[in-house]
């Protein structure tokens, strides 16, 4: 894509690939990450960014205070070049520091790469992010991992995601053996066999017009193994799917790519076919209609507002997506929201070693903003009128929820105060009971519980108290059919913070149950 011209502002867009990876913890994103950043040259050794068990730390790490508790607070960005491509990964925190930032991260996203751990298949968290991507149609590439350890058995593995995911799949390319009598991959994409743990050399068998190993001296092609691959194949090309790039783009067919992360196997070809396929920056739906990135006008989203949580240093950081146009220090923007222009001086884009300055970033690129408390999740920022306003973010279904008190009965203005602008700027979900008007607050991980507590006392000097009431399954009805009798311990009856009702329920069911004595109440999930 990048020869010996200088690229215009058009290319340059086009060269973009902005992608998070979905996973269940454990499954290998940090590890295939950290390979995919070595082959962008953009981190030098293994273990940068895997340190962080190690007692290093991740180089999505970059705020004191995630230094200091040794996990990674927010969804960061790696930024690396390959092949004439500048790469975004958006990191999705997954561990404790599940969140809804990390359902938000990926709605500034163009394409996703899921892991799946060949011996666990699909997993909870995987389950939960592909949903989010699921409603918003983008592409999903699938990169089953740690082939060198004994797995399932691949066609079950396809089957899992049919079911379980109900997405189709294709395999780009199939297992010889596994663990400990893993031979390599057999690519029907290039219509070669990838040997595991062989010289350079001897790595790529080109197969003939068969889809076969010509050579019959081939030990490969001796193997037992090597047959029962090849007898799998047929059964995929008879009665699997058909390859489709279109049932690729609109999401409905996810490419299945298997490998090792781990040993570093296979991470090189998936790359170069994600990258043939993987959507560049695509048009962002706004109330002035669809925005083409390739449009010269400057603007974007923020669907993320990071705190540093070091009290010493009281800024923020936005983080936008750049819908169109291109970024230049200093230039200025309008908030729609407010009206107000703004001098976007000092902004940072990411990088995997460190925060840098942002020299050049377009429509794809994601830049951190300083924010003293001016932004808000799904704010819109443009330069032209200002009137631009892009598509709102959804509101990601809460699944624990506390109730929350200022221990100092005589602060309830600094506790009211801080809830919320901790609300506004969508760390945290709020409720309020009828009567009592009892704060409870939801969140997608308990670290969201935790970054509250901390800033409350931080930033508004507020000492809380935290109730866990556990899990709960909220469920929106209609202001009509309020009725306060039905409120219980089992279901609760609140108000979100636009006012609208639901109920909290404690479990499936208790849900069931009350489904079944008040049919006529009609319950439901935005997310759903
Ligand atoms: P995560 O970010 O998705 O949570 O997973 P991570 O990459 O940290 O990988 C989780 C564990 O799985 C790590 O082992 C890692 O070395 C291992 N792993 C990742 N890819 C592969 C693979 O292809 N094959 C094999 N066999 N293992 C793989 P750990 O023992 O938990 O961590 P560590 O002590 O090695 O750092």
């Amino acid at each position: 894509m990048k020869g010996n011209y200088i690229m215009t502002f058009k290319d340059e867009v086009l060269s973009r690939r902005t992608f998070a990876i979905i996973s269940h913890p454990d499954a290998g994103k940090t590890t295939l990450t950290e390979q995919l950043l070595l082959f962008g040259g953009a981190i030098r050794a293994a273990g940068t960014v895997k340190g962080k068990k190690s007692g290093k730390f991740a180089t999505s790490d970059w705020m004191e205070i995630e230094k200091q508790r040794g996990i990674s607070v927010t969804s960061s960005v790696m930024q690396f070049e390959y092949s004439g491509y500048r790469v975004n990964i958006l990191d999705t925190p997954g561990h404790q520091d599940f969140s809804e930032d990390t359902y938000r991260t990926l709605m500034a996203v163009d394409s996703a790469v899921m892991i799946i751990d060949s011996a666990k298949g699909i997993e909870d968290q995987t389950i939960k992010l592909f949903k989010v991507c699921r409603m918003r149609g983008i592409p999903i590439f699938t990169f089953i991992n740690k082939l060198d350890r004994q797995g399932k058995n691949p066609l079950e593995l396809l089957a899992e995601l049919e079911e379980v995911l109900g997405i189709e799949s294709y395999p780009m390319n199939w297992p010889i053996g596994m663990g400990k009598e893993f031979l390599g991959i057999y690519d029907r994409y290039y219509n070669r066999i990838e040997q595991f743990r062989v010289e350079d050399n001897e790595r790529f068998i080109s197969l003939n017009e068969d889809g076969e190993i010509s050579d019959d001296s081939s030990k490969l092609k001796q193997s037992g193994l090597y047959e029962q691959a090849l007898e799998e194949i047929l059964l995929l090309n008879e009665a699997g799917n058909e390859f489709s790039r279109e049932k690729i783009a609109d999401g409905t067919l996810t490419p299945v790519f298997f490998g090792s992360a781990l040993t570093n196997f296979g991470v090189q070809t998936f790359l170069e076919t994600y990258l043939q396929f993987a959507p560049s920056p695509q048009p962002r739906n706004s109330n002035e209609g669809y925005i083409e990135p390739t449009s010269e006008d400057f603007s974007g989203f923020i669907f993320k507002i990071q705190a540093n949580m070091n009290p010493a240093h009281r800024d923020r950081i936005a983080f936008l997506r750049i819908c169109s146009g291109e970024f230049e220090r200093g230039m200025n923007v309008t908030l729609t929201r407010t009206g107000k222009s703004i001098k976007l001086s000092q902004s940072t884009q990411f990088l995997a070693d460190d925060r840098s300055t942002v020299n050049n970033a377009v429509s794809g690129d994601i830049i951190g903003i300083y924010d003293t408390g001016t932004y808000q999740i799904g704010d819109t920022l443009s330069i032209g009128k200002g009137k631009l306003q892009y598509e709102k973010l959804p509101q990601f279904t809460p699944e624990l929820f506390v109730k929350v008190s200022a221990k100092n009965v005589l602060k309830q203005k600094h506790f009211h105060k801080g809830v919320l602008q901790l609300v506004q700027e969508g760390a945290i979900q709020l409720y309020k009971t009828y009567r009592m008007e009892d704060y409870i607050l939801g969140a997608v991980g308990q670290l969201q519980f935790e970054v509250f507590e901390h800033r409350m006392k931080n930033e508004y000097n507020s000492e809380v108290i935290m109730e866990h009431i556990g899990s709960k399954i909220p469920r929106w009805i209609d202001e009509s059919q309020v009725d306060e009798s039905l409120s219980s311990s089992r279901s609760l009856l609140v108000k979100d913070r636009y006012d609208k009702p639901l109920f909290l329920f404690e479990n499936d069911f208790a849900l069931r149950w009350f489904q079944d004595k008040h049919p006529d109440i009609k319950l439901s999930n935005p997310m759903e």
